[in-house]
This record gives structure tokens, C-alpha cells and sequence, in this order.
């Protein structure tokens, strides 16, 4: 796994984030030192997925990256059989994801495509999984998305998110900013590459409250939902469609 030391040097001026062919080349060092209980999520939400997932249906991963979802839900599945969606707007990431299965087997269950997720058509899923991709959208567009998520699942289906998010309280949002730091400096990360990477991040992930995300699956038709993980500013819910 390459490692990521992408905001190790000073930049200026220091251009926005965005998942090119650098961040590729590091993703998967820069996601697990970055996001606090990464694998555990997935190996949970992959559990939860196989549980939802319904035969002749689909599973959408919509801001799949390189497909760890993908990877850990096949090691799921076994020989069940599935048919897997999963979407991402940045090329390099999804011929990434396009090699990988190469070198795996039962991966023509899952369909690797180039789009942009505000644009595609959900064809009847039972399963839709969202990690750490409606904060990058527009916060106005989110609530387009749920809004489509919800009117496609069928019933009993199952919306799986991750997202990091802000307190609304200022003091508990600073601590949690804390102790998320600290977490970085703990995985390796230099006060620069902490502070450079904020910087770049800044107006392109934009985070929510739990409340604002919670409101928003209700307004959508959520009615059961489950905030089942989160740490400090890291939050990851199951919502089903009745
Ligand atoms: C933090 S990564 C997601 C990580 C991934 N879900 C995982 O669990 O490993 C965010 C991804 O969302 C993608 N993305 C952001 N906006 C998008 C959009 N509008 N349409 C499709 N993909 C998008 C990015 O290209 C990036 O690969």
C-alpha cells in the first residue's frame, strides 16, 4: 500500500482536494489513517448489506472509490449471488477499481461505472450504500439524492450511510476536532499534512449535524432509522424503507 505523504510538503498556493490520480495512488493508506474505524464500518455495513439484500434485486455503492466496499461484500457473499452497481465520478478511481477485480473471482457480479451519482437511475434496489460521499456533494443536492434513494428502494430495502460531521454545539465540536486530530498525529500524520489537508478540504466536504442528517431521512419517508456507529465526528446510519 503506497503511502499517502500528498500534503507532506508546503504548497502555495494549495489547490482544493480532489480525487485524482495522486490520491488514487495513496486512497487506501490515506482512508484507514484518516477515517476512524474505517474497516470495522465496512465489514458492519457489508454484513447489513447481505442481510437486506434481496434475490433479482440490485446494490448500488454510489462514491465507491476503489471498491473496498465492493471487495469486502463479494468475501460476504460467498457464492450468493448478488448484482452490484457501483458508481464514481472520478476515472482514475474507477480504473482502480476495474484492476482490482481483475485479479478476483465471482467479480462479475459487480458492475464498476464512470458517473456522477446525482444523474444515474436506480433500477430496483433492495440496498444502497453511501460512504463518505453526500458530504461532498452540495448540501442543497443531498436532499435530492435521499429524496431519489428512498423513491427507488423497494420495500424493506436498506440505506446504508457514512459521513463525517460537525457538532452543532461549537465547545463539543471543537473537542471532537481534538480528538480527531490526535487520531491523525496517533496514525502518523505531521501537524503540516494535518493542517494543509483541512485547508484543501475546506468548501468541497462540507460535514452535517447528526440532526440535520437525521432530519433529512425522515423528510425523504425514513421512518426506522439507526444511528449504529459513530466516533466523536464520524457517524454511520442504517435507514429502511418501509
Ligand atoms: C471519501 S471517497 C468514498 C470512499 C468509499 N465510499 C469507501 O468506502 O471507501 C468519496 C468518493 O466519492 C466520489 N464522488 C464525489 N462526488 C461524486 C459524485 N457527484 N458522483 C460520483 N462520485 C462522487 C469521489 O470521486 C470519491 O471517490
Amino acid at each position: 500500500m503506497a503511502k499517502d505523504t500528498l500534503f507532506s510538503q508546503g504548497k502555495n498556493p494549495l489547490p482544493p482536494f480532489e480525487f485524482n490520480e495522486q490520491v488514487v495512488e495513496v486512497f487506501d493508506d490515506m482512508i484507514e489513517r484518516s477515517v476512524p474505524l474505517y474497516r470495522e464500518a465496512l465489514r458492519r455495513q457489508a454484513a447489513l448489506a447481505a442481510h437486506f439484500y434481496r434475490e433479482g434485486s440490485r446494490l448500488y455503492d454510489l462514491g465507491c472509490s476503489n471498491g473496498n466496499f465492493g471487495v469486502v461484500f463479494l468475501q460476504t457473499m460467498g457464492p450468493r449471488d448478488f448484482q452490484m452497481d457501483a458508481v464514481d465520478n472520478s476515472p482514475p478511481m474507477i480504473a482502480a477499481y476495474r484492476k482490482r477485480l481483475a485479479h478476483l473471482s465471482g467479480t462479475e457480479r459487480i458492475r464498476p461505472q464512470e458517473a456522477d451519482i446525482q444523474h444515474i437511475a436506480l433500477d430496483n434496489p433492495s440496498v444502497v450504500v453511501l460512504n463518505l460521499t453526500l458530504q461532498f456533494l452540495h448540501p442543497r443536492q443531498r436532499d435530492d439524492l435521499i429524496d431519489k434513494i428512498h423513491c427507488a428502494l423497494v420495500s424493506g430495502g436498506a440505506l446504508l450511510i457514512t459521513e463525517k460531521i460537525v457538532h452543532s454545539d461549537p465547545g463539543m465540536a471543537t473537542l471532537q476536532q481534538r480528538f480527531y486530530y490526535d487520531f491523525k498525529r496517533e496514525n502518523g500524520y505531521s501537524e503540516l499534512e494535518i493542517s494543509q489537508k483541512r485547508e484543501a478540504l475546506e468548501n468541497v466536504l462540507i460535514p452535517e449535524t447528526v440532526e440535520s442528517h437525521g432530519n433529512r431521512l425522515k423528510r425523504a419517508g425514513f421512518r426506522k432509522i439507526d444511528l449504529w456507529l459513530k466516533w466523536f465526528n464520524f457517524a454511520s446510519w442504517l435507514a429502511i424503507k418501509e
